[in-house]
C-alpha cells in the first residue's frame, strides 16, 4: 500500500507539473522571468560599456622582466587610421601562419571585426610606439554574461617575457569586476603554442560549446573545426554551461 501510495503521489505530482506547464498564467511567468533575465543582461552590458574608460585606471604600467611599458585603452569606432594599420600588419605577422590557407578570408573579417564600435582595446606602448594589444568584447554567450577575448597579439619581440599573462590577468580583473561569468576566447588548434599558453599556463578549460566538445557530446564523427574555444569560469552558473553541460 505504501508502495502505491507514493506512486500515487509522483504519478500526481507529474500530472500537477504537466498541468503547470500548460497553464496560461504559469506559461506568461516563465516568459516573464526570462524578459527580466534578458533585461538584467542588457543592462548589464550597458553598464560594462559605460564603464570603459575606467577598465585601466589602475594598472597604467608593466614594469617587469627589463620592460617598460604603459597602457592606453581604445574604443573600434575611434581608432586613428594609424593605429588600424598597425593592428592589421601585426596580426598578419602573427597569425598568418596559424591561419594557413583560411587566412584570406579572415583577414576580412578580422579587419571589419577591428573597427566595431563593441570593440574594446587596451593597447601597450613603449616609449616611442606599440608593442601589442588585446581586443576585448562584453557579449553574452549560451546566456550568461562574458568578456570575450577577440585577440591578444604581442610583437614577436616582446612575446615570452610575461606581458601575455599579465594582460590575461588584467582581462579577468576587468571580467570580475563588470559582473561577467567568464572570460572566453576561440584559438586555433595550429596555434599550439597558444593552447599551451592558455590551458597550461592560464589553466583555461576547453569549453563544453567549442565544436570539438560538440561534435564529441552528438556522437560526431569526422567532422573537425580548425579552432576551439576556451574559457575561465567565475562563479556557478557560467561553469555549469561553459564547461560542464
Ligand atoms: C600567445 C601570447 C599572447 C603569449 O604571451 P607571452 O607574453 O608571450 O607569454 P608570457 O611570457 O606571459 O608567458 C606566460 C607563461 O606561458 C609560457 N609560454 C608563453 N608562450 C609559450 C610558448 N610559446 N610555449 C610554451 N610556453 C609558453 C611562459 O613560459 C610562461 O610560463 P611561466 O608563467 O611558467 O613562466 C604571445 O606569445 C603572442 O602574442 N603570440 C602571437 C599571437 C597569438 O598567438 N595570440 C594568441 C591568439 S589566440
Amino acid at each position: 500500500m505504501a508502495n502505491t501510495g507514493r506512486q500515487a503521489t509522483s504519478a500526481s505530482n507529474i500530472e500537477q507539473e504537466t498541468m503547470e506547464s500548460e497553464d496560461p498564467k504559469a506559461t506568461r511567468s516563465t516568459r516573464h522571468q526570462i524578459m527580466q533575465r534578458k533585461k538584467r543582461m542588457e543592462e548589464l552590458l550597458r553598464s560594462a560599456y559605460s564603464s570603459a574608460k575606467d577598465h585601466l585606471s589602475h594598472f597604467p604600467h608593466y614594469n617587469t622582466n627589463g620592460l617598460s611599458l604603459f597602457l592606453e585603452s581604445g574604443r573600434g569606432n575611434k581608432l586613428s587610421s594609424d593605429l588600424k594599420n598597425y593592428i592589421q600588419k601585426l596580426l598578419k605577422v602573427n597569425m598568418e601562419g596559424p591561419y594557413g590557407a583560411e587566412w584570406p578570408a579572415e583577414e576580412k573579417v578580422k579587419r571589419r571585426e577591428m573597427s566595431s564600435s563593441e570593440a574594446l582595446y587596451i593597447f601597450v606602448y613603449n616609449k616611442e610606439s606599440v608593442v601589442g594589444f588585446v581586443h576585448y568584447r562584453f557579449t553574452i554567450e549560451e546566456d550568461v554574461p562574458v568578456l570575450y577575448v577577440y585577440e591578444l597579439q604581442l610583437e614577436p619581440a616582446y612575446q615570452g617575457k610575461g606581458l601575455g599573462k599579465f594582460l590575461m590577468q588584467l582581462v579577468e580583473l576587468i571580467a570580475c569586476n563588470n559582473s561577467m561569468g567568464a572570460v572566453v576566447l576561440t584559438v586555433q588548434k595550429q596555434n599550439t603554442s597558444a593552447i599551451n599558453f592558455y590551458l597550461n599556463k592560464l589553466s583555461y578549460n576547453i569549453s563544453s560549446i567549442s565544436p570539438s566538445k560538440v561534435y564529441q557530446l552528438m556522437g560526431v564523427t569526422g567532422q573537425e573545426k580548425s579552432y576551439e574555444i576556451l574559457c575561465k569560469t567565475f562563479d556557478d552558473e557560467a561553469k555549469a554551461v561553459l564547461e560542464e553541460s
